[in-house]
């Protein structure tokens, strides 16, 4: 089975508050790419990945993988406005042979290789899965001048969590799909935030994989220090 890596890195940290690629910031002593992109080593996947750079900062990017990865070899492609465009764009640039493509954001330094695998694994068995953790916090939904307006039940509620891996067929169609709704940025209906939910949407079956708490989205400035402190925590042990 051939499996490569798409790694969605076009974003711009605005939520950081960061002066240019939030994938670039550096964390622990290196770029946050760099440490995302190590989690895959131990399964054989640098190798084959494409990683999606915001537009203007390709350069910056190249120079980034080739310092830290002088043996490897990458694909970059171009991102676009929203995720889905981005992954759209790195779905394209697949080599033509792939079967299985494993999508993880760059802004989660932190996946455990277990949980790679057993996503690649589920994704083998069932097409599609997704990894995620059962929610401990209670979720509340609002409406629109912010005063409580449900609260779901809690045990039915996952928090979604990447790498989210897949038959590239499968993937391939619904992002066609979500085009055609008008799911893109370009579209009246929001943009997915992730990969999964396309592939759902489209009626086909999304395999749950557990994932771990560790496996944090680098977005806020908070974020940047736990999973600075997280990161630092592994490379002394
Ligand atoms: O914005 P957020 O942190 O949810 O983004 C998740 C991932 O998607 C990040 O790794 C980010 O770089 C990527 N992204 C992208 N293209 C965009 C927006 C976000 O590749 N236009």
């Amino acid at each position: 089975v051939k499996t490569q890596l798409l790694i969605p890195a076009a974003g711009m940290g605005e939520r950081l508050g960061c002066d240019g690629p939030k994938a670039l910031v550096h964390v622990a002593g290196k770029a946050m790419l760099v440490w995302t992109l190590a989690r895959f080593e131990p399964l054989g996947l640098v190798d084959g990945a494409v990683i999606v750079f915001p537009s203007p900062h390709e350069d910056r990017f190249a120079a980034a993988l080739d310092e830290a990865f002088p043996e490897r070899r990458f694909r970059l492609a171009p991102g676009g406005p929203a995720r889905q465009d981005s992954v759209a764009n790195g779905l394209a640039a697949l080599d033509p042979d792939t079967d299985v493509v494993v999508i993880h954001d760059a802004a989660r330094p932190l996946a455990a290789t277990s949980s790679i695998r057993a996503s690649i694994e589920a994704a083998v068995a069932y097409g599609a899965s997704t990894v995620a953790v059962p929610c401990v916090d209670t979720i509340l939904e609002s409406d629109a001048d912010e005063w409580l307006a449900g609260t779901p039940d809690r045990g039915k509620l996952w928090a979604c969590q990447t790498p989210q891996t897949f038959r590239v067929d499968l993937i391939r169609q619904a992002h066609e799909r979500a085009a055609q709704d008008g799911t893109d940025a370009g579209g009246d209906v929001p943009s997915a935030t992730d990969d999964a939910t396309l592939v759902q949407r489209m009626g086909e079956r999304v395999k749950l994989v557990m994932g771990t708490r560790h496996n944090l989205k680098v977005t806020t400035p908070a974020d940047l220090e736990w999973a600075e402190w997280l990161l630092r925590g592994e490379e002394s042990a």
